[in-house]
């Protein structure tokens, strides 16, 4: 148990800050054990706040007083009061500004966390989100303090060339001993949590932007001198992102610079600081043969993500940390809609809503279920989650869908507008679209404050005589108790048998190109279709409109028929995930039945139609010939059987490609000759096809498969190629295996992301000998626990993408992540808690591996020295 309770923190406790910082002047002098910083405040009153006469209460953690000046004037020890988490002074002037100068010193080296100002490799940079800056100095921190940030650095010429802050450099200079300075100055107002500094030798490279009103913008990437060479791809997406916020939303960047800083030690994807946005390495760097064609998208999306923040999240920022959801789910929307521009519409919902699916419905389902905006925490690190992120980017994307794209950018106009230089809740991001579209969200808000993922039950009856069908559909929230009653936008369109679409009508129902948005808001609500003139085929929640499960039975026939003819690309693929998991759920149960299996011709038909097909979106046939994921099937089991679900889809993929060999083995000839390692969108889905083919007929162990990977890895142009091959290799079993992983080792040992590729890739192999080497490579002189990509890459590999091995029966598994997650919690709390999260599901498991899981759980728990991110992860899973 932690020392004192972790105290809960409830938004319902909310008030306005007693004070206001108007301006803050830092200075610090930089060495990588020993910082000093001298902070100049300057504070008021908050006249909005009544309480009169309030002790002001500075945060501050992990720091070292030297001295506070009030007004100039030395404070003595009486005059304030000093703890682990604050620095409080009872007697501050209520009418007039005022001043205060505080001095301290911090460690940076010493910091494992990686939280506030910290040393990655040998330069020093900070990660203030959400509550790093009271590790840096005693401030207010909380996002609702906006204050004007002016920041000076003095470190060693040498060691620390490179100064970066916020905002424009105004001055620098060289000062005796081989020291120098630099000073940054941030126009706008900023909370204290996108305040960043970076020191370091960094080589950078430049190019410039001109913007919608010609305004030259000069950007500029900085990372370690080695990866120079992997920086145009970043500086690519960062131009891309800047236009795409202009033309989709109009919006302008505000300051004449804009730096990236990558970085080796990182304990999240990025940070949108003010003009100097700090990224974690793997998601800036990039060259064909180091990172794959996954990388290339991610880190497109990620540089545009904490680009967009510079609307929505910085001139727009939140009041408090429960509406993190404000900024995160609107900005994870914004970056989706910007990767499926730039790449494949189709491919992009398919990847969001499996990634949703599989692992934030978990989430909603499990003891850790949270609204999108969360009532109470005890760490906000918790809180950064799949809920808030990805299921709040649902949320404003059903916005989107019932108020129609128009009014949707007439309601985002109006957020601009109304609260640019402002710290603001959920609630007026929703006015607003409420008031620029005249549509109605009372009941739509409560999408807000409601955890669990909803069933919604689809039951249809069709009429002959008159023509019509009666679409049923009841909604009910699993585990939610007195769930609310939600507003559900369900697109839906009607097939006739020879695969056209119905020209049907709803009444009060908008159709655009026959297909209908139904709101659903009652529990049950009937749906009443005219003018159908056969028993329809159903395809609904179109595009995946809300983020529920649908209920409903459908025969195979039909998903088959919708696999063919379905013109919305989600619903088409959707169609034969569904027909593939209803197979591989009564394959399960023919193994339950100790009965021996055969694949039905249907799902051969259909996956030949597929094969056979030409399409200039090969991306997208990849994604109609992937079986649903361990994961995904594992969530719609009443108790999951890892074992059986692993065993039946194998079987399923090594049949297909029994079956279909000849198909497959000319789909990947086909699309590997002519590889030239281009990075377009056709080279790109002739990539993910091939691999596709590759995996398949790995599956089969034919000398010919073991060749066909095995020249692929020796001849690859490109890291997609070759990793695609080596995973191959590794989860078979091929004679060439250990002196493959050998010579990737070899090759690539001084790249950091390719490493951890090398790691993740033995650490999620379903050979039987994967314990032992999890174990080994635990021991390997390149694993770091302090490295957070690197545990990730072992650690979080091996937990959350090796459910066989994870769940062995004997809890070999449980008891190795627990050991990790221990000697984590001291060194990262952070990377530590994420790492619990495989843990939190054992409800879903059998007895005897439920008694295995909380055993580790309660291991963890009673570690000396709890952190509150883990002891709020391990509690709440147990309760
Ligand atoms: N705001 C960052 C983003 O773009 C994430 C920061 C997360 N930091 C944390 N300590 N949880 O999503
Ligand atoms: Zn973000």
């Amino acid at each position: 148990m932690p020392e004192a309770k972790p105290q809960t923190i409830y938004l319902k406790n909310y008030h306005e800050p007693e004070y206001l910082i108007e301006t803050v002047d830092l200075n610090f002098i930089l060495e990588a054990e020993y910082a000093r910083v001298v902070s100049r405040l300057t504070i008021t009153h908050n006249p909005d706040n009544k309480a009169r006469n309030a002790a002001l209460v500075l945060l501050g953690e992990e720091l070292t007083l030297i001295s506070i000046a009030l007004n100039g004037v030395t404070l003595t020890t009486s005059q304030y009061k000093l703890n682990d988490e604050s620095l409080t002074i009872a007697d501050v002037p209520q009418n007039t500004t005022f001043t205060l100068a505080i001095e301290n010193t911090i460690n940076p080296k010493a910091n494992s966390a990686l939280e506030g100002l910290f040393v990655s490799n040998d330069m020093l940079c900070t990660q203030c989100e959400a509550q790093g800056f009271r590790k840096i100095t005693y401030f207010l921190d909380r996002p609702d303090v906006m204050a004007r940030f002016t920041t000076t650095l003095i470190a060693d010429k040498t060691l620390y060339p490179v100064l970066l802050s916020n905002g424009n450099k105004v001055a620098q200079g060289e000062l005796i001993d081989n020291r120098h300075w630099v000073t940054w100055e941030d126009p706008f107002k900023k909370p204290c949590y996108l305040f960043a500094l970076v020191a370091g030798q960094l080589e950078c490279i430049e190019d410039h932007f001109t913007t919608m009103s010609g305004r030259d913008i000069t950007l500029k990437i900085f990372v370690e001198a080695h990866d120079i060479d992997k920086c145009a791809h970043a500086m690519q997406s960062l131009k891309n992102s800047m236009r795409w916020d202009e033309v989709t939303y109009g919006r302008e960047y505000d300051l004449d610079l804009y730096m990236i800083v990558a970085v080796g030690h990182f304990n999240m994807g990025a940070m949108e600081n003010k003009g100097l946005n700090v990224f974690n390495t793997k998601f800036v760097l990039a060259r064909p043969d180091t990172a794959t064609d996954m990388d290339y998208e991610h880190i497109e999306g990620v540089i545009g993500h904490e680009y967009f923040h510079n609307w929505t999240g910085n001139r727009i920022t939140c009041r408090d940390w429960f509406q993190l959801s404000l900024k995160e789910g609107f900005t994870v929307f914004r970056d989706q809609e910007f990767t499926a521009d730039q790449t494949s519409k189709a491919v992009k919902r398919i990847d969001d809503v499996n990634a949703l699916r599989t692992r934030q419905f978990a989430e909603d389902a499990g003891p850790l279920a949270h609204p999108i905006r969360p009532e109470a925490y005890i760490e906000i690190n918790n809180f950064y989650t799949l809920t808030v992120y990805e299921k709040g980017a649902e949320v404003v994307r059903m916005i989107r869908t019932l108020l129609g794209t128009e009014n949707f950018h007439k309601g985002a106009d109006l957020y601009f507008q109304r609260h640019d230089g402002q710290a603001v809740t959920c609630e007026h991001f929703v006015q607003a679209m409420e008031d620029a579209s005249n549509k109605d969200l009372s009941q739509f808000r409560r999408w807000y404050s409601q955890a669990g993922t909803p069933v919604v039950k689809v039951e249809q009856t069709y009429d002959a005589a008159k023509q019509s069908l009666t679409l049923t559909l009841s909604q009910s929230i699993p585990g939610q108790k007195n769930a609310a009653v939600l507003h559900i936008p369900v697109k839906v369109a009607l097939f006739s048998e020879d695969g056209t679409i119905m020209d049907a009508s709803v009444v009060d129902t908008v159709a655009i190109n026959n297909e209908l948005t139904l709101e659903l808001r009652e529990q049950t609500q009937d749906f009443i279709f005219e003018n159908v003139p056969g028993t329809p085929i159903l395809s609904i929640l179109r595009g995946f409109s809300a983020p529920v499960k649908l209920q409903m039975s459908q025969p195979l026939t039909e998903l088959a028929f919708l696999l063919r003819h379905d013109n919305d690309s989600f619903n088409r693929w959707e169609a034969g995930q569904k027909l593939t998991a209803s197979i591989i759920f009564e394959l399960i149960d023919t193994i339950k039945q100790g009965k021996s299996l055969s694949i039905p011709e249907i799902l051969i038909d259909s996956f030949k139609a597929i094969l056979e097909q030409t399409s200039p979106d090969l991306s997208y046939l990849a994604c109609l010939l992937s079986l649903p994921a361990e994961n995904y099937l594992a969530e719609q089991m009443p108790v999951v059987d890892v074992e059986a679900i692993h065993h039946a889809r194998q079987f399923v993929k090594r049949s297909l490609a029994a079956h279909l060999t000849e198909q497959i083995s000319a789909l990947y000839l086909q699309n590997h000759q002519q590889e030239t390692g281009e990075l377009n969108s056709a080279a790109i889905g002739k990539r993910r096809i091939k691999n596709l083919c590759l995996d398949y007929l790995s599956q089969l162990n034919t000398d010919d498969s073991h060749q066909l990977a095995h020249n692929q890895f020796a001849n690859a142009k490109t890291m997609t190629d070759q990793i695609a091959a080596l995973g191959s290799i590794v989860n078979s079993e091929n004679p060439e295996k250990q002196a493959c992983l050998q010579q990737f080792y070899q090759q690539w040992q001084d790249e950091a992301l390719v490493i951890d590729k090398w790691f993740s890739i033995q650490a999620s192999s379903t050979q039987p000998d994967t314990f032992t080497v999890v174990q080994s490579l635990l021991r390997h002189s390149a694993f770091d626990l302090k490295n957070p990509n690197r545990v990730r890459s072992l650690v979080g590999a091996f937990s959350q993408a090796n459910p066989v091995h994870y769940h062995a029966k004997n809890g070999q598994g449980y008891q190795f992540l627990a050991d990790q997650v221990i000697a984590l919690n001291s060194l990262n709390p952070q990377v530590a808690s994420r790492m619990v999260s495989a843990l939190t599901q054992w409800r879903r498991f059998d007895k005897q591996r439920q008694d295995l899981m909380k055993q580790q759980l309660e291991r963890i728990i009673n570690t000396d020295n709890i952190s509150k991110d883990v002891f709020e992860i391990a509690s709440k899973s147990l309760a």
